[in-house]
């Protein structure tokens, strides 16, 4: 099971948003968790660097050959990070998907690289929008959820914005992200 982190955009919450949804997975008991870090980045890498989760294996592969070999893994589930603007590698994640999870922040301004990034996405292949660091109670996030209603697309999370949350590996991972992000996890799984 390849569950594909991806949004063309930067700085939208993909690798807190893999990070939490490995740990998530473990939690449900889907070991071996392996984190496929297909940004050059590395963020993903440094985060369990930084911090070790018990049960999820780290592999970077930020190239297109070392990200479809680190895909093929084929026990447990596998959680892909991958890098913002890099269409290739983003497409080859998406290609061997089996779920896609698209975090975004709200607000109009971030539709159109949705928009583009559902679109690499083949249309039997399950995907849901997760939006992060969410202002809950704003007209931004009301209307972010009314518009990808109106467009079809399922909203499989929102998770609120929380100091904890943005500190990263600096701190645990915080108790109301991993619930979140186990229901996002549920949402991936079932719809395979
Ligand atoms: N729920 C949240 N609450 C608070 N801060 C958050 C939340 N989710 C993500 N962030 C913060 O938003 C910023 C961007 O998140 P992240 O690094 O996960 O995005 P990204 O899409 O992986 O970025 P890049 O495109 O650079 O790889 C980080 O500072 C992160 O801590
Ligand atoms: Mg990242």
């Amino acid at each position: 099971m390849n569950i594909v982190v991806a949004n063309l955009k930067g700085g939208v919450g993909k690798t807190t948003s893999a990070v939490y949804l490995s740990a998530a997975a473990v939690a449900r008991g889907h070991e071996p968790v392996l984190l496929v870090d297909a940004d050059r980045q590395a963020s993903s890498a440094v985060w369990l660097e930084e911090r070790a989760l018990d049960g999820v294996t780290v592999v970077e592969a930020p190239s297109e050959r070392t990200l479809v070999r680190a895909m093929k893994h084929d026990e447990g589930v596998v959680v892909v990070d991958t890098p913002p603007g890099d269409e290739r590698i983003v497409q080859a994640a998406i290609n061997g998907a089996d779920a896609v999870v698209i975090p975004t922040r709200a607000g109009g301004v971030e539709f159109p690289r949705v928009a583009v990034t559902l679109e690499m996405i083949p249309k039997a292949t399950p995907r849901g929008i997760v939006i992060a660091s969410a202002r809950l109670g704003t007209n931004d996030l009301d209307e972010t959820v009314a518009w990808w209603k109106s467009q079809d697309v399922p909203i499989w999370g929102i998770v609120p914005e929380r100091v904890a949350i943005a500190a990263g590996p600096e701190s645990r991972l915080y108790r109301e992200g991993l619930e979140q992000y186990d229901a996002v996890l549920r949402r991936a799984l079932r719809k395979r």
